[in-house]
């Protein structure tokens, strides 16, 4: 009786775990079945390289219709014009601020060197697209990496002065973005 008894609250977990296994392995299989490219390119950049969040990185290309029947090379180029685009964004915030005039002269100091740091990346994201369409990879990665680079030091320039940073949406955003697409950069190679 009592052996039954203490056997049951072990037995009740075991089965239970048993068919969560059970339901787990199903959801894996439904999943790898679904799963296209760019799931697979999120994944792989996420894994290789912390700075990418998985989630991020998906919702970054649904923003892109064409992405869906993309190939790696394609996806390649997407991922550096999000890029493009974040930066051309940011740029258009910093500019706003800035003619708002209603920031602390700290806060308009950061700006104003953001907005130096962005305008240059907005020339090399160019010809980051330049080079990448030219297969020039090497070329690609060196000017992202100072893409990427600008937008650290953007963060920082309010951290320095002890100002919050308005921009760091938009910092990390293209931080990720750049790193997404270095990723795929080097998967290229
Ligand atoms: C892969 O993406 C498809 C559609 O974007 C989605 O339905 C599927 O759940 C994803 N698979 C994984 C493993 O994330
Ligand atoms: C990838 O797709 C593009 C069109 O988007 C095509 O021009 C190119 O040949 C494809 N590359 C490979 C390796 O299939
Ligand atoms: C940059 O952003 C502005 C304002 O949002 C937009 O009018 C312009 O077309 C964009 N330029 C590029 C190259 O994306
Ligand atoms: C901010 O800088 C301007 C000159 O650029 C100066 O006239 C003003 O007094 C400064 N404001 C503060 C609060 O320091
Ligand atoms: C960007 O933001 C995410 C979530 O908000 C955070 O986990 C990540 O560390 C940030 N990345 C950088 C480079 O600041």
């Amino acid at each position: 009786m009592i052996i039954i008894l203490s056997s049951i609250p072990t037995l009740l977990p075991l089965s239970l775990l048993l068919l969560l296994l059970l339901a787990a392995t199903t959801t894996v299989t439904t999943a790898v079945e679904s799963t296209n490219l760019i799931n697979q390119t999120c994944m792989t950049s996420s894994i290789s390289d912390p700075n990418i969040n998985y989630n991020f990185c998906i919702n970054a290309f649904q923003t892109a219709p064409s992405s869906l029947n993309a190939n790696l090379t394609r996806l390649g180029l997407i991922s550096i014009n999000l890029v493009k685009h974040n930066v051309n964004s940011t740029t258009f915030l910093v500019q706003t601020l800035l003619e708002n005039n209603k920031v602390d002269n700290c806060t308009k100091s950061g700006l104003e060197d953001c907005l130096q740091l962005y305008s240059n990346s907005m020339f090399t994201i160019r010809e980051v697209a330049r080079d990448y369409r030219a297969r020039r990879l090497n070329g690609a990665n060196v000017k992202l990496s100072s893409v990427m680079e600008a937008s650290t030091t953007c963060e920082d320039g309010f951290k320095d002065v002890g100002v919050g940073s308005p921009l760091t949406k938009h910092n990390n955003d293209t931080f990720q973005l750049s790193a997404i697409a270095l990723s795929i950069i080097c998967m290229l190679y």
